[in-house]
This record gives structure tokens, sequence and C-alpha cells, in this order.
């Protein structure tokens, strides 16, 4: 048999095209309703065969530890695989966190894919999703590729398998850390009369999502930080067709018609000290 001495991954971020707080669960956490939609900003992950689980990383704030989420992922695959083997892993850390942008889960959710190639295991016989789910509401997403409809806390997932995002994309994260913990305390949880997320991302209709695309963390977070509302100025006086909070924060995208518009608002705010993602519109 070949042994796999070195892998190689992107773990990309994503962002929420709409999120409906519904309900408060009996566990604590809250019944959801979004479209996530990944893209092309991300981590670089490497993983080489070791003896023991290890790991580095490019950004000195971030422990290397057991909580780190590399880790947990690690021990977690390890552990219910009954794997003797350990990977000495490294993060290249891109994308900002606390910013709702899912750098985290999409770690995590990639270390589990790249082990499991690694240690050469079945997939299929490995309960990856329920596994994800142990490590956060949003890594089960982000084992697979496609933009998707989510309920649940994030976790029941229906692809959008015909829909193409056809525009171009800036994102703009404040240096910022918001507790998602904290977010969804803010919130006044409804169920009723609630729109058709899928039906409005499937429209591509600018405007459309300018009026009805919601995300529910947006008003009480941008009450609380004031600047993050001035992000989502900026980005619709720039030419943005739509703008708006990711996740419960801090990063806020924009979309836009023109790549040029995109990469100009982005550029302005990586003046200003914020971290920024400019993608161009992506053929089908
Ligand atoms: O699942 P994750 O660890 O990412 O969640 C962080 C926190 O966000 C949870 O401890 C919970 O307070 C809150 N949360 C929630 N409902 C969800 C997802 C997260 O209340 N669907």
């Amino acid at each position: 048999m070949i042994k796999i001495s070195s892998l190689h991954s992107e773990a990309p971020a994503k962002i929420n095209l709409g999120l409906h707080i519904l309900r408060k669960r009996i566990d604590g956490y809250h019944d959801l309703a979004t479209v996530f939609h990944r893209i092309s900003w991300a981590d670089k992950l490497t993983a080489l065969s070791a003896e023991k689980l290890s790991m580095t990383c490019t950004d000195h704030t971030l422990s290397c530890g057991d909580d780190n989420l590399v880790m947990r992922a690690a021990k977690l695959l390890q552990r219910t695989s009954d794997v003797n083997e350990g990977a000495s892993m490294h993060l290249e850390k891109n994308l900002p966190h606390g910013a709702g942008i899912g750098g985290g889960s999409s770690d995590a959710a990639t270390v589990l894919l790249m082990l499991c190639e690694l240690w050469k295991l079945n997939k299929a016989a490995i309960p990856l999703d329920s596994l994800a789910l142990q490590l956060g509401s949003d890594v089960p997403f982000f084992l697979h590729h496609h933009t998707a409809y989510a309920e649940g806390r994030g976790e029941e997932l229906a692809p959008m398998t015909g829909y193409h995002f056809p525009f171009s994309l800036a994102v703009i994260v404040q240096p910022i850390h918001i507790s998602t913990q904290w977010a969804f305390r803010q919130v006044d949880v409804s169920e009723e009369n609630r729109a058709d997320l899928v039906e409005i991302v499937a429209s591509n209709d600018l405007e459309r999502w300018r009026y009805e695309l919601v995300n529910d963390f947006e008003e009480p977070v941008f009450s609380h930080w004031p600047q993050l509302r001035e992000v989502k100025s900026h980005l619709l006086r720039s030419g943005a067709g739509f703008a708006g909070l990711t996740g419960s924060g801090s990063g806020v995208y924009g979309v836009f018609e023109s790549y040029e518009d995109a990469n100009e608002a982005a550029m302005e705010a990586r003046e200003d000290g914020c971290s920024t993602w400019c993608q161009p519109s992506v053929r089908p």
C-alpha cells in the first residue's frame, strides 16, 4: 500500500445569504433557517504522517492546544475510528475569527476530511456529519461543497444544486470579535411570516434581496457596533446591489454586478484597517 506522507487542503469561508432565528430549543441552541454560500477566501491546512497528534499555526494569538478546533476534530476522529497513528498539522490562518465567516468551523471539517485520507479510513463507514456537529453547528456545511439551505442548528442541509451565484463579492471585516453566543441572546426569535430564503436567493434579484433577505442578527449587532452599519452603507454607496452581515458578524459583505466596484470598496476598507476579501463572479 502507498503511504501518504503529506496532504494539503484549503478550508474556505462562507457567507450567510439571509438568516432567520426561529425559536429557542430545550437544549439551549436555536433553530434557524439560512442559506450558506461558500466563498474562495480560505485558510490552508497541511497534514503529515506522525506518531502523535500536534499542530502549528501562523497566527500566534491562537492556541495550538487541545482547545483548538483543528486538534479537537483530529482527536475526535482518532478516538471514534480507533486510529493508532497521529498527524502533524499546520494551519495557515488567513480568515479572521469572530467574523461570521466560519473559519474555525471550516478548519474542523477540513481536518476531518484530510485525516480520513491520511489515515486511509473508509469515509462511508464514518458518521462524519454527526462528528462535525459535535464540533460546532456550522461544521457539517463545510463537509460539502455546494450552496445549501440549512435548518435546525444549521446541520439539516438541503443543497441548492442548480443554483449559481453570478455576482462579484467584497467581504469586509472590522477588527471586532463577536461572540456567537452573545449575539443569539440579543435576538427576539420569531417563526411568524418568515420569507422563503431559498426562493429569494434563487431569484438572484438584488433588489428583492435588499428588501427581503433578512439576517436577524443584523439589527442588534449594528445597534451595538454602529461602525458595522457604516460598513454596510459604504458597500451600498460603492455600488453593491445588496449588502449584509454574515452570520453573527462582524463580517459584512457586498454583492456587486461589477468586480471593479467590489475591489474598490474592499481596498478603501483595507486602507481603514479592515481585513478584506474580494472575488470576481465565477462562470457556471
Ligand atoms: O455550535 P457552536 O459551537 O458554533 O455555537 C456557539 C454558540 O452559539 C452556542 O453555544 C449557542 O449558544 C449558540 N448557538 C445557538 N443556536 C445555534 C447555533 C449556535 O444558540 N443554532
